[in-house]
């Protein structure tokens, strides 16, 4: 079995690499006496996707400090939902909570609000203030939501909504995205209101050598077969940082060797498979 693989998010935390310093920054504004909000930014397949789920999956939420009791990771992606509305924002978010939430007994609650036609942040106050009164911090991970930002049925008071939610009733936002949100809202009024002022950013960059070492290193020790310092360094120079890259140049090395290539044709095909 080829240990790289390229195309969907990581979701099995042994085989996700690096990000330390940005999971450090992330987890210690959750933690912080005001739970605070951080917004991911990062270009595309640079790891957004990888990164929330590593966040959310219990044993690694755990072991940063975001126990069960105290933090209710919800994840929920708004790809290529482009007509989507408020209602059918918190419908989403609302069912994805219902099934993370470790809190058998607020269950009912969530399911019923879940189920309304229409929202008003009064409803959502009161569902937030009893999760809130359970000792419980929601974190809404909201991968891709540009798809909000840009989407002009969701408008002003829907942004201040959720600030409001994120000040006064113990929800932490994670919101996703390709640019800084500010860059991505659908009109100047919603640019310049202060919902934005409540993020600070983590910018996914490509990794630096040690974190490409360490994915390369621990994915080839996976494997029986030895592989030599030259076919290390192979696969780190044509995948550069960018862990995308590192997976598919990972990918056809390990393949190519599985055919018995060696040295100059080992190489060879790996390169032209990655350019294919
Ligand atoms: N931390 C990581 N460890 C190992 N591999 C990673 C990591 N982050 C990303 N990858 C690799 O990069 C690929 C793209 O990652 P991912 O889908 O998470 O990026 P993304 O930023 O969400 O992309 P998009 O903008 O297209 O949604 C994954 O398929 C995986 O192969
Ligand atoms: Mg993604």
């Amino acid at each position: 079995m080829n240990p790289f693989t390229f195309g969907n998010p990581i979701k099995d935390p042994s085989r996700f690499h690096g990000r330390e310093a940005e999971i450090r920054q992330i987890t210690n504004r959750l933690l912080s006496s005001a739970h605070e909000s951080t917004s991911i930014i990062g270009e595309r397949r640079i790891g957004k996707t990888s990164l929330l789920y590593h966040l959310s999956h219990p044993e690694v939420s755990t072991r940063l400090g975001l126990t069960p009791d105290k933090f209710c990771l919800v994840y929920a992606d708004f790809q290529g939902l482009t007509d989507i509305t408020p209602t059918r924002f918190w419908q989403r978010i609302l069912k994805k909570m219902s099934r993370s939430v470790c809190d058998e007994s607020l269950k009912p609650s969530i399911e019923k609000l879940g189920g309304q036609e229409s929202f008003d942040l009064f409803d959502l106050e009161d569902l937030f203030e009893s999760t809130q009164d359970k000792g419980l911090t929601v974190v809404l991970m909201m991968d891709e939501f540009e798809y909000v930002t840009q989407n002009p049925n969701f408008k002003g008071d829907f942004f201040g909504g959720l600030r409001s939610l994120a000040i006064h009733h113990g929800v932490a936002l994670l919101p996703s995205t390709r640019r800084e949100l500010v860059d991505l809202c659908h009109s100047d009024e919603i640019k310049g209101s202060p919902f934005f002022n409540i993020f600070a950013n983590v910018v996914l960059r490509p990794f630096p050598r040690t974190e490409a070492a360490s994915l390369v290193d621990g994915y080839l020790s996976s494997l029986e077969e030895a592989f030599s310092p030259e076919e290390k360094e192979f696969i780190l120079r044509l995948g550069g940082g960018q862990p995308f890259f590192l997976q598919i140049a990972g990918h056809y090395l390990v393949d190519a060797k599985s055919q018995g290539l060696k040295a100059r044709p080992l190489f060879e095909r790996a390169v032209a498979d990655f350019d294919q």
